[in-house]
C-alpha cells in the first residue's frame, strides 16, 4: 500500500522526510516522491535510493510532504509519481487510496481549462483545490470542499507553497498517524517514520481533517467542526509498528481481509442491475462476448485460486473452464485459439511460469487477462487486459489477502462473463449482494481467533495433515495443506474428498488428523460420509462448517465455525481460519513464519 510521511516544523525537512520513507520502504512500492515548498518537487522511479540520488546536497527548507506509490491507475513510472500538484504548481497532494468519482472530477475540471499531467486518479484532488481557491483564496476552505467531493478511500497530506507551515491531513480508509513534537508536527500512513522522532501521536478517524503548523494541531470533522481527541503514548518498536502493532506480517495481512475484499470490490459492482464493471476489460469486452473457452493459468495458491474460479465460472458463465499449472502449461502443445481466453492469475506478476505460459498463449492466438495484485508488472504489461486486485503489497512469503482478492476479482469476472450470457440479472444481483455482505462475515471470523489459535496448538505436535473438500471447497484442501506445510515444514496433504477411498485412506489412523471443510451447502452430505470413513478409523476430525451446525458434533473433535454465504463465494470466507490455523501452528513451533526457509516471494525463475 502506498506510504505518506509530512514534515513541518524547525529541522532539515528534506533529510527527515527521506528518512521516513526509508522506514516506511517495508509496505512495497514502486516509485517515490517528496515536495518541499523551498525546493520543489523531486520524483523517481523505483527505489527512495534513486530518489536520494536526484539530491544529493540535500533539501532546502522546514517542511514538506514525501510519498511511496504502490500503483493503482497507471503505470509506476515517474510521472504518475507523488506529489501531484494542480496548475499552477502551488497546491501539492500525495495520497493512499483511491478517488473512485476521479473520472467525472476529472472532466469537469478539464472543462473549465485544467490540463492533467498524469493518468492517476490523485491529480484530480490539487486541481479541484485550485479550483475552489480561485472563487475564494483561502487554502483551508478550499480543501475542506475539495474532500466533500471526492467520493472513495483516502489517507492524505496536502501543501500550499504560499502557506509553507501548513500541513493538512484527511483520511477515509487508509489510515493516518498524525505525530506531535517539540515545536514540530508529522503525518504518516503508520507510526513507523514517527518513532525516532515522538511517541506522542493521534489516529485520524473516518472522516476527519487534521490541520497541522509546528506548534498547532487541529483536527476537525469534514463539515468543520472542531473534534477533540487526546494524544496517545505508543510503546512499539519501528518493527512492530510497521506491522501494525502484529506479531507478523502475515497475522497482519490476514487481518486485512475485510478491507481487501472491499477494495476489490470498489466501485465495481452495480448490485441493483446484477452487473460488474471491470474497468480493466473494458477495451475487449466486445471481443469477451464471443468466447468460447477459458484457461486459467497460475502457481501454488493462485493456482488454487483458478480451481475455484473454475466451478464458479463454469456454473455461472456457461463456459467450459480448464485450469493448469503455469510450470506444466508452457511444456505442452496446448490447443489455443482467438476463441480462447488464457486467464493468468499472479499475486506478483512476475512468476516466471505463468508468465512464459500467457506469452505461450499469445504466441497461439489466444486472448490473454490478467488477475493481478500488482500494478505495472510484467503479467500486467504483457496481458491483452485485466482485473487488478487492490490487496495492498502481500510482504509475508505465504499468500494470503492476495487469495482472498483473487476469489473475489474471479467472482466478479463471473458476473461480468454470466451476464455477457445466460446470467439473470436478478442472479447477478444475488451474488453483488453476497459480495458486499462478506467484509463483515470475515470480521467476525477473525473475531474468533482466539479459539483457532487454542485449536491450532492443541495440534501443533502433529506431524502429518490430511485436508479435504469438495466442489467449491475441493481447492482449499490443497491451500490449507499447502499453507500448513509452507510454514510449519510438516507434512500436510491435499485430498478431494471423494478420492479418500482411492487411496489416502489408508494413511488414516489416531495420530493423523484431517481438516474437513464441510460447510452446509449442496455436498454437505457427502461430506459427512466422508468423516465417517475418518472416523471410522479413529482419525481426529477438525470440521470446519456452518455457524449453528451442531449436527456434526459427534463426529469431530473439534469444530471450526464460519458464517454462510452462497454456496459459490463460500470459500472465500473458509479460507480464512485455514490461513489463521496455518499461522497459529507454526507460530506454536517457534518457526520464521514471514520468511519460511526456501521459499521466495516472487518465483521469477523456472
Ligand atoms: C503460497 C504462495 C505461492 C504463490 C506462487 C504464485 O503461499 O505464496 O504458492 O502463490 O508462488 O505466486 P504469484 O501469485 O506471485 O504468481
Amino acid at each position: 500500500m502506498c506510504g505518506i510521511f509530512a514534515y513541518t516544523g524547525e529541522k532539515d525537512a528534506g533529510a527527515i522526510l527521506i528518512d521516513g520513507l526509508t522506514s516506511l520502504e517495508y509496505r512495497g512500492y514502486d516509485s517515490a516522491g517528496i515536495y518541499l515548498p523551498d525546493s520543489g518537487c523531486i520524483k523517481a522511479a523505483g527505489p527512495v535510493s534513486e530518489l536520494r540520488k536526484k539530491i544529493p546536497g540535500g533539501l532546502k527548507g522546514h517542511s514538506g510532504i514525501a510519498h511511496l506509490r504502490w500503483a493503482t491507475h497507471g503505470e509506476p513510472t515517474e510521472e504518475n509519481a507523488h506529489p501531484h500538484s494542480g496548475e499552477a504548481g502551488e497546491i501539492w497532494v500525495v495520497h493512499n487510496g483511491i478517488i473512485e468519482n476521479f473520472k467525472e472530477l476529472k472532466e469537469k475540471l478539464q472543462k473549465a481549462g485544467h490540463t492533467f499531467k498524469s493518468s492517476t486518479d490523485t491529480e484530480v484532488m490539487p486541481h479541484l483545490i485550485e479550483e475552489h481557491m480561485k472563487a475564494e483564496p483561502d487554502f483551508e476552505k478550499a480543501t475542506f470542499k475539495a474532500l466533500n467531493e471526492i467520493r472513495g478511500t483516502y489517507g492524505m497530506a496536502i501543501q500550499y507553497k504560499n502557506e509553507p507551515d501548513k500541513i493538512i491531513a484527511a483520511r477515509m480508509g487508509a489510515p493516518v498517524v498524525i505525530g506531535l513534537g517539540e515545536g514540530e508536527n508529522f503525518v504518516a500512513s503508520d507510526a513507523s517514520p514517527i518513532l525516532r522522532h515522538t511517541r506522542q501521536v493521534v489516529y485520524l478517524h473516518d472522516g476527519e481533517v487534521a490541520v497541522l503548523t509546528p506548534t498547532i494541531h487541529s483536527i476537525y470533522t469534514l463539515d468543520a467542526l472542531k473534534v477533540e481527541r487526546q494524544a496517545e503514548e505508543v510503546d512499539w518498536s519501528t518493527e512492530v509498528a510497521q506491522k501494525g502493532g502484529y506479531e507478523h506480517f502475515m497475522l497482519k495481512e490476514i487481518m486485512e481481509g475485510p478491507e481487501v475484499v472491499e477494495n476489490t470490490l470498489r466501485g465495481r459492482l452495480i448490485p441493483e442491475q446484477g452487473l460488474a464493471r471491470l474497468g480493466g476489460l473494458e477495451r475487449v469486452a466486445g471481443r469477451l462476448g464471443e468466447m468460447e473457452r477459458i484457461i486459467i493459468v497460475g502457481c501454488g495458491t493462485a493456482y488454487y485460486a483458478g480451481l475455484t474460479g473454475e466451478y464458479m465460472l463454469e456454473e455461472f458463465s456457461g463456459l467450459p473452464v480448464e485450469v493448469e499449472l503455469g510450470s506444466e502449461f508452457r511444456y505442452r502443445k496446448p490447443v489455443l485459439n482467438n476463441r480462447t481466453i488464457l486467464l493468468a492469475i499472479s499475486q506478483s506478476g512476475e512468476t516466471a511460469d505463468t508468465l512464459e505460459a500467457i506469452r505461450e498463449g499469445k504466441r497461439r492466438g489466444a486472448l490473454t487477462l490478467g488477475i493481478v495484485n500488482t500494478v505495472g508488472s510484467t503479467i500486467a504489461r504483457e496481458t491483452d487486459a485485466g482485473v487488478y486486485n487492490h490487496a495492498g503489497p502481500e510482504i509475508g512469503v505465504a499468500s494470503t489477502k492476495a487469495l482472498v482478492s483473487q476469489l473475489t476479482a474471479l467472482a466478479l469476472l463471473t458476473i461480468f462473463l454470466g451476464r455477457q450470457r445466460t446470467m439473470a440479472a436478478s442472479e447477478g444481483s444475488e451474488i453483488a449482494a453476497a459480495l458486499l455482505a462478506l467484509p463483515e462475515k470475515i470480521r467476525m471470523i477473525l473475531e474468533t481467533r482466539e479459539a483457532i489459535e487454542a485449536m491450532a496448538k492443541k495440534y501443533a505436535a502433529s506431524r502429518d495433515f490430511l485436508y479435504i473438500g469438495r466442489k467449491y471447497n475441493y481447492s482449499l484442501a490443497f491451500e490449507g495443506a499447502l499453507k500448513l506445510k509452507e510454514i510449519s515444514y510438516i507434512h500436510a496433504e491435499g485430498c478431494g474428498a471423494g478420492e479418500m477411498k482411492h487411496g489416502p485412506l489408508a494413511m488414516i489412523d489416531e495420530n493423523f488428523p484431517t481438516l474437513a471443510i464441510a460447510p452446509q451447502d449442496s455436498v454437505y452430505e457427502k461430506m459427512l460420509s466422508n468423516i465417517q470413513e475418518i472416523k471410522a478409523r479413529k482419525g481426529p476430525v477438525i470440521a470446519l462448517t456452518t455457524e449453528g451446525n451442531t449436527d456434526i458434533e459427534s463426529l469431530t473433535s473439534d469444530i471450526l465455525y464460519v458464517p454462510k454465504t452462497i454456496e459459490m463465494l463460500q470459500p472465500i470466507l473458509n479460507v480464512v481460519p485455514l490461513q489463521l490455523f496455518a499461522y497459529y501452528f507454526a507460530k506454536e513451533k517457534g518457526l520464521n513464519v514471514d520468511r519460511p526457509r526456501n521459499l521466495a516471494k516472487s518465483v521469477t525463475v523456472e
